[in-house]
């Protein structure tokens, strides 16, 4: 399966790559904002080809295409590019993000920016890796003394969860904030240290599934909003080193 998840990850990549210094359509979604291009389109049919070339029973739920459901125990939950507006606008911050499920927990985990070469792995219960080098999360205990990253939904207004708010009052405290424009990169760069933490509001299960993963391996903790258990179908998360979740708990519940 490992096999398998590697390939599909490089070959839809050097379509992402070939089609990044070209040109390419563009397409809106359900709001004007939403993009998708030709690439997302390609990138999933390639990747989708290869898995049911392996694997033509496991399940599929990919964001363009949707769920491709058989009776395995086995999901592969797919974002064919995570950070299609920063594509769309060739900034290089953009992934391919693959998540294998079995009987509903994540066992293998991908992220493959292909504009950089960079790539994360994970398997449950065997660490997580980047460029094949084992990682672990930061070791930063003063939340003001971490650096943040976010993102934001598409849409905004009518929102229960007020994105801005929580924004807000973490700036308020001066600490710095980012905003990369992927969440699976969001995820992996705080489980290689470079961030400290990562909160978003309304993320997919294909933004999260393998970053969750590679997060948890690299010695972080993810939760929902009320330091509840994570699910990659749930609205809400949290993922830092452990050592500033509590103090982020607070910010985000406004304590
Ligand atoms: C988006 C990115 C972004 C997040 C959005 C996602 P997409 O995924 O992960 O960082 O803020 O909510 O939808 O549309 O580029 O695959
Ligand atoms: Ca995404
Ligand atoms: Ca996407």
């Amino acid at each position: 399966m490992k096999n398998t998840l590697y390939k599909a990850a490089i070959e839809s990549g050097k379509i992402i790559k070939e089609y990044f210094e070209g040109s390419f359509k563009i397409e809106s979604k359900d709001i004007i904002s939403n993009l998708v291009t030709e690439v997302d389109k390609k990138s999933e049919t390639k990747i989708i080809e290869i898995i049911k070339s392996e694997f033509p029973n496991h399940n599929i739920l990919s964001e363009e295409i949707g769920a491709l459901n058989t009776d395995s125990e086995f999901k592969w939950v797919i974002d064919p590019i995570d950070g299609t507006i920063n594509y769309a606008h060739k900034i290089p911050i953009c992934c391919v993000s693959i998540g294998i499920e079995k009987a509903g927990e994540i066992i293998y985990g991908l992220v493959y920016n292909p504009i950089d070469g960079e790539m994360f792995y994970a398997e449950k219960g065997k660490g997580a890796y980047y460029n094949d080098e084992k990682i672990t999360v930061s070791k930063e205990n003063n939340l003001r003394k971490s650096l943040l990253v976010t993102g934001f939904p598409y849409v905004s207004k009518n929102c229960p969860y007020k994105p801005v708010e929580s924004f807000s009052r973490f700036l308020n405290m001066d600490i710095p904030i980012r905003r990369l424009g992927s969440a699976a990169l969001d995820l992996c760069w705080t489980a290689l240290g470079r961030f400290d933490g990562f909160w978003e509001y309304n993320l997919n299960p294909w933004d999260v599934a393998a970053g969750y993963l590679i997060m948890t391996e690299a010695g972080g903790k993810v939760t929902d909003f009320k330091n509840e258990k994570f699910s990659i179908y749930g609205k809400e998360i949290l993922a830092t080193n452990g050592l500033i979740h509590g103090d982020m708990l607070k910010v985000l519940q406004n304590l």
